[in-house]
């Protein structure tokens, strides 16, 4: 494997751990500490702290697994050659059809859910506890379907450098 190559891999893994750290620490220590907030107006203000880093964080380093698996991708092909789609065609349609699901799930988060609380606070919108609960529910539930999602997806990538006995059968 190249110098290049092999700094593309480094990181790719480097963003998939940057995105799943900061997706777990939003679930396991900002979402429980808003909910010990007093009140409706401290608890916003905990999310947003958090949140307003967490958005372009999760996004830029979202993009970083993307673009540095397409450059890893262009490599693989061209060191497969005829036998790339035969060798790990199935398996990597898998793999991409999961990271895909990671990224609409991902953009779900950060724009359909915490942009949404850091926009409230930010136009200083009397704070909603109801809409707030539901915001933090739906977040929660939609950082844990990440996690998990994106589990399955690092087991098909170590599937792809390394088979196993669970291998998928290539096409
Ligand atoms: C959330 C999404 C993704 C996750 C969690 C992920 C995870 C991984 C992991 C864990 C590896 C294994 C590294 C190793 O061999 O030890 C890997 C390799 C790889 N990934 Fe991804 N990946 C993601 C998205 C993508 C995307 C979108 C592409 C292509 C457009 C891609 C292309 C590749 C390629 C080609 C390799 C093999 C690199 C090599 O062994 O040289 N990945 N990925």
């Amino acid at each position: 494997m190249s110098a290049t190559d092999f700094l593309g891999l480094w990181l790719h893994i480097l963003a998939v751990v940057a995105y799943g750290g900061a997706t777990l620490a939003v679930v396991v220590m900002v979402i429980p500490a808003a909910n010990g907030a007093a009140d409706a107006a401290s608890r916003r203000s905990i999310l947003v702290r958090a949140l307003r880093i967490y958005d372009p964080l999760a996004i830029a380093v979202l993009g970083i697994v993307v673009m540095t698996g397409a450059s890893n991708l262009t490599t693989y092909k061209a060191a497969m050659r005829g036998a790339f789609f035969e060798r790990v065609g199935w398996l990597l349609v898998c793999k991409l059809s999961l990271a895909f699901m990671v990224i609409m799930v991902g953009t779900y988060i950060t724009f359909g859910l915490a942009h949404r609380i850091v926009r409230a606070e930010g136009l200083g919108d009397p704070p909603d506890d109801a809409w707030l609960t539901s915001m933090t529910r739906r977040l929660s539930i939609a950082c844990i379907l990440s996690l998990v999602l994106l589990a399955l997806t690092v087991w098909l990538g170590l599937e792809l450098g390394h088979p196993s006995m669970y291998a998928i059968p290539p096409a």
